[in-house]
């Protein structure tokens, strides 16, 4: 969601919303947690996710962080831990057993990486123990992966697409703009129709405002051609929006 007004993250669960992501680095914890202690939205039909930055991810500050992570919450459990990137204090032999065992504390339902290369998610699946539940980069016309998408697909876990509309950059791209004309939507909704394309692919768009909100929920109903796609998968620009 990545927004950090308590009105549109409350607007965003009472339109149906159920996947809320934050970071301790995004320093959104604590307004995503009151939204969810103010909604009527049992907790159990929500998933709550949150990232340990590079700097806490020894062995040793894992569980520490990660408490303070749900002290900000204000939850008892995350449904996923993310490690935000495996850089810093990351250290795949120590990171990741520690994060298996605050699933087994019960603090955390399932683990997730982000910014993994697929190098880096094989070494993971050799340390942890719980199954990668879910796997977060950057994706979306001007940046599309697909050794990730590919790797996701093989071993089973969701690819979450994060900056799935390019922070806007997509919109003027011909493939982009003439699809949206075709189907009379918005770039936007072509930009979310061709990463949700993808079988296990799932989006966290960032919106800040309830049009927005409501806009890219009904893109998830967009279905674009396999020549719209192609087209889009053949653009020759690349851009990464957040690199290391
Ligand atoms: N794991 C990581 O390392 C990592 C790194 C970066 C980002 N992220 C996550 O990815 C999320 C998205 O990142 P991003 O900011 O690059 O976002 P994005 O989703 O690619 O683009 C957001 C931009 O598109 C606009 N927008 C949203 N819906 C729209 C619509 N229907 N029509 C037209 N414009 C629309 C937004 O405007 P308004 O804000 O005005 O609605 C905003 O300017 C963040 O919230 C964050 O949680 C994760």
């Amino acid at each position: 969601m990545g927004t950090d007004d308590p009105e549109v993250i409350e607007a965003a669960i009472d339109l149906g919303y159920r996947h809320l992501d934050t970071a301790r680095i995004y320093e959104n914890e604590a307004v995503v947690g009151a939204a969810v202690a103010a909604s009527d939205v049992p907790r159990e039909e929500l998933l709550v996710a949150t990232k340990l930055w590079v700097t806490d991810l020894a062995a040793d500050d894992v569980g520490r962080s990660a408490r303070e992570s749900l002290d900000r919450l204000g939850l008892e459990y995350v449904d996923l831990l993310y490690v935000h990137r495996p850089r810093g204090a990351y250290d795949p032999a120590g990171t990741l057993p520690a994060l298996d065992a605050l699933v087994d504390e019960g603090l955390v339902r399932e683990v997730g990486l982000s910014n993994f290369s697929a190098e880096d998610l094989e070494t993971a699946r050799d340390h942890l123990e719980t199954p990668v539940a879910a796997h977060q980069v950057e994706h979306h016309p001007l940046f599309r992966r697909a050794e990730l998408v590919e790797d996701a697909r093989e071993h089973g876990y969701p690819l979450v697409a994060y900056s799935p509309l390019a922070s806007g950059k997509a919109f003027d791209l011909p493939a982009v703009r003439e699809a949206a004309e075709a189907h009379g939507v918005s770039p936007a909704a072509v930009c979310l129709a061709w990463v949700l394309a993808r079988e296990g692919v799932v989006a966290v768009p960032k919106a800040s405002s309830e049009p927005h909100l409501r806009a890219n929920l009904e893109a998830a109903d967009l279905r674009l051609s396999d020549a719209e796609i192609a087209r889009i998968d053949a653009i020759e620009r690349e851009e990464e929006l957040f690199p290391e």
